[in-house]
């Protein structure tokens, strides 16, 4: 299956950036491990991190054709970019939301996501399983 993996704002900052909420593995680290897994040898791979919605949108229009299923955590842009939802629906591509950190443990304004209703499920609060647990729930439907 080709699997559009998709990183939003500060994401690049994974290994640095508030380590103890999200762990010391940078973002390079964490997708190597992803299609280096079992189920990640099963699947073709294309990458993804822009720290700019427009970015984003633009990247999901442009694999549409390509993407069998989309593993997208949009950090802080899942709580409040309805574009970026809109571009989910629009498309048509199977996807999961993915969060490192447990967003419903957090500040309160984490604890809404504006793409868990156009995505086929979330999962979150399990590090870099939760995009492990995502190309698993990708493949069963
Ligand atoms: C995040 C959670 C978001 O609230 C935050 O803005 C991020 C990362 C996560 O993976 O836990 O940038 O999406």
């Amino acid at each position: 299956m080709n699997i559009l993996v998709i990183n939003g704002p500060n994401l690049n900052l994974l290994g640095t950036r508030e380590t103890k909420i999200y762990g010391h593995e940078s973002l390079d680290e964490i997708m190597t491990w992803l299609e280096n897994s079992i189920e990640g040898l099963n699947h073709n791979f294309k990458f993804y991190q822009s720290n700019s919605e427009g970015d984003l949108i633009n990247i999901m229009q442009d694999e549409r054709q390509w993407a069998k299923g989309i593993l997208i955590n949009a950090g802080a842009l899942s709580h409040y970019s309805y574009a970026i939802a809109d571009t989910i629906t629009s498309i048509k591509v199977p996807a999961i939301e993915i969060h490192l950190s447990n967003t419903d443990n957090r500040e309160e304004f984490r604890k809404k996501s504006v793409l868990k209703d156009v995505c086929i499920k979330t999962i979150k609060g399990l590090g870099k399983h939760s995009y492990l647990e995502g190309l698993k729930y990708l493949e069963n439907i």
